[in-house]
This record gives C-alpha cells, structure tokens and sequence, in this order.
C-alpha cells in the first residue's frame, strides 16, 4: 500500500466514467446512490478488489470498510469461495431440473438456524423478505404487515411515493424503531388483520434480548408471523447470526449478503408449520436454483465454521471504535463512533450542531480518508471483514489522526 502520507489522488479515469454514465445510466449509479463526496471528486469506480482491499480504476489502493455493502464477510476475492464457485461453473451452473446441491445447500443452511426446518432460496434480500411476506399472508389470510428498517426495494419496503401502488398505507405499517415497545399500539390499531412483523435487528435499539423477545411475544399475541431479516447479520455477529445473539427463535428469518460472499444467493429459512404452506406457492425465478452461487454459499458456510469469523469482525470492530472515538477526542472533534448497531458493523458520526459546518467537517475528514487509502463511507454504516487484520484497524486509526487533524483546521477556519 501506498505511504499514508502521500499528497494528491487523481480520480480523472472515475470522474470520465461518471461522466459517461450520466448518460447511459439513469442517476449514473448501480445502487441508485450518490458520490461517496456530492459535489466533489473522489473515488466512484473500482476496479478489483482482494482481501480487505480494492484498487479504483486509476490505481489509488485502499483499505476498504465498505465491502460493498455487506456481501464480503471474509473479505474480496476469497479463494476457497470463487474456487467452489468457479468449479460448479465448469458443470453448468443452471441445469434443467432439480440439483443434488440445493438438497446439500438445505440441509447445511438449516442446521445454522435452530428451529428452521425448510428454506426456499433466491437471489437477492429484495426476494427473500417479499417471499416472507407472502408465505406469511398466505399462512395467515391476512394481508397487512409491520415492518421495521430497510428490506429492499420492492413495493412494500418503500416510502409511499407516487410510484408504488395505492393502498399500501393501509397495509404497510412502519414500526418507530426509537420505540419498539409500540408495536402493541400498531398490531391493535386493526385486531387480527396483520398477517406479519418483519424486523431488521440491527434497526432496533437498545439490542438488549428482552427487546427482541418482546417484538415476538407481541407478535404472536396478535396472531401475526414474526420475521427476522438477517440480510446483514447474518453469519456477522457472534455467535453466526443475530437471532442466537439474542435467543430468540423467529418463525422465518431473511437470509442474503454474507451468505455467498459476493455471490448472489438469498434464502428463506423458517419453522415447518410455517414453510409447508409455501409449497405450491409461485415463488420461482428463472435463477433461483442457480449452483455456482450455491457452492459459494457452501464454501462460505464451511469457512466460517472453521474460523472465528464472527468473533474476529466484533473484536476489530471494537478496536476501530475505540480508536476513532479516542482520536476524535484528542483532536476535539465533535464525533462519535459506535457500532450501528454492533461492533462488526461501525459507523463514524460527527455532531456539530450547525449542519452546513458539519457537513464542511465531515467532508474534510473523508476527503483526507480517500486520499491516505482508506474507504470508509460518509453516510451509511461500514462493514468489518475476516480478512482485514490489527494491523490494518491500527493503519486505519493513524490515517484517521491525519483526517481528524485536516477536520479541525476545517472547523477552524469555519466555525459553528
Ligand atoms: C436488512 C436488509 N434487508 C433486505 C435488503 C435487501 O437486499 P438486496 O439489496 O440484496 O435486495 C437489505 C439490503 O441492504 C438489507 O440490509
């Protein structure tokens, strides 16, 4: 890797991508996102990536926090993974019929989940928590559902624009994550017609257990199915998913992200009595039986029960937290680091209270990030891999002492 005290970056080869791309793509983003810096230069297209790092495509490394939003649990490029991957691509990774793999896949996804007996797979998170909704409708009879956090972008999981269909008010309740304890208010605003509760744990503050075992119970109370989307956590937290963080047994959980990593696969996995009544159910896609990501899935879920994954992600988490909050500190920065909500998924937060300085602040942190080689993300929460190291938390902390430093001069010159 480059000094982390070298000058100026060039982006000229990401800027003439997203030039083009104004053109050709609407927006000029695959995650229908913005710049990581709006309105500014900075790194936008990469062009590889291995282990915990990534090279842009005019050839800036960095060490990188964002692993593309989740999906590189053990880090890009992992060999094992693509090796199993790429061997199931020599046989024709989408056959004709049923294949012995998604049997093996079942039975080795369901014994990760204690009383999941039955899964449907997919491709993405976007299909699993829709494929939830529906077998719980269906199971139910009801139609309206709670739902908490982000679950993709199908008709239901959004804000209620213009764009999606009517009615969806009534059926779709948003559940105030600040106030889990509401949920009892919003199943009895309309008695026995809430077909599910699906959940996005790491929405929900404070993580305590008993919060967890709340949203269950009241749940059930109302006769509704409890849906756990564990697109994100899932084999992230220790112990291997959320829901044995926090003993709960839901009736379906949400499975995508880490699961291939970086191949795409998605999965339903939930107790019989629930599942059963998906069987018939139109929930099929032309790819969903696709193989390579399946030993993809197989590879990942062999490797993590071979290493400490989980508890390697928490304890790095922790360290950066610690680090920045002390660094922060020491350059009086006015910023928080926390897990968002747990360690192996952290996030920086500055907190000046005049937004327009904040945002100068911030940006001057970032800015300074990108160009010492670290790829941390200015709006959305960072993921820790397996194959980031101590020493790359510690490159990590020294590069944020610089960008701190930078920070300061900013809110200096700029104050609140
Ligand atoms: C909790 C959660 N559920 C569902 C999704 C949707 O997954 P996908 O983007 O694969 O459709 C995401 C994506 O970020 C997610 O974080």
């Amino acid at each position: 890797m480059a000094s982390i005290i070298e000058g100026e970056r060039s982006y000229a080869r990401s800027r003439g991508l997203a030039e083009k791309a104004e053109q050709l793509i609407p927006g000029g983003h695959h995650l229908s996102g913005r710049p990581l810096l709006v309105g500014e230069d900075c790194p936008q297209y990469m062009a590889r990536g291995v282990g915990a790092r990534c090279w842009d495509v005019d050839g800036n490394e960095y060490l990188d926090y964002i692993g593309a939003y989740g999906p590189f649990l053990l880090g890009y490029a992992n060999e094992r993974v693509d090796a199993a991957a790429c061997a199931q691509l020599q046989r024709g990774n989408l056959l004709s019929l049923n294949h012995p793999l998604h049997v093996e896949f079942a039975e080795r996804l369901l014994s990760r989940f204690p009383g999941a007996d039955m899964t449907v797979f997919m491709k993405t998170g976007s299909e699993a928590t829709t494929a939830a909704l529906r077998i719980a409708r269906k199971l139910t009879g009801k139609r309206r559902v709670v739902r908490c956090g982000y679950h993709g972008w199908h008709d239901w999981c959004l804000p209620l624009e213009p764009f999606v269909p009517s009615g969806l008010a009534e059926q779709v309740l948003e559940l105030n994550v600040a106030d889990p304890g509401s949920l009892e208010v919003l199943l009895s605003s309309a008695p026995n017609e809430f077909a599910a509760v699906v959940v996005a744990p790491e929405m929900i503050l404070p993580t305590r257990a008993s919060v967890f075992h709340d949203l269950l119970n009241t749940a059930h109370k109302h006769g509704a199915v409890f849906v756990l989307d564990e697109v994100k956590t899932a084999l992230r937290i220790k112990p291997g998913s959320f829901q044995r963080h926090v003993g709960i047994v839901p009736d379906m959980t949400t499975l995508s992200k880490a699961l291939g990593n970086g191949w795409p696969i998605a999965a339903v996995v939930g107790k019989r009595e629930v599942m059963s009544c998906a069987a018939g159910m139109h929930l099929s896609g032309t790819y969903h039986g696709e193989t390579a990501a399946m030993a993809a899935a197989l590879a990942t879920l062999d490797f993590v029960d071979e290493h400490p994954v989980a508890e390697h992600v928490w304890a790095l988490g922790e360290r950066l937290i610690d680090g920045l909050n002390a660094a922060a500190a020491q350059h009086q920065i006015p910023a928080i680091a926390f897990g968002e909500p747990l360690p192996p998924m952290p996030f920086l937060k500055f907190t000046i209270t005049n937004a327009a300085v904040n945002e100068r602040v911030k940006a001057a942190f970032y800015r300074e990030s990108f160009k010492r080689g670290v790829l941390l993300h200015p709006r959305h929460l960072w993921f820790i891999s397996y194959a980031h190291t101590a020493e790359d938390i510690d490159r990590t902390l020294s590069v944020a002492e610089y960008a701190f430093a930078v920070a300061r001069r900013e809110l200096e010159a700029h104050p609140e």
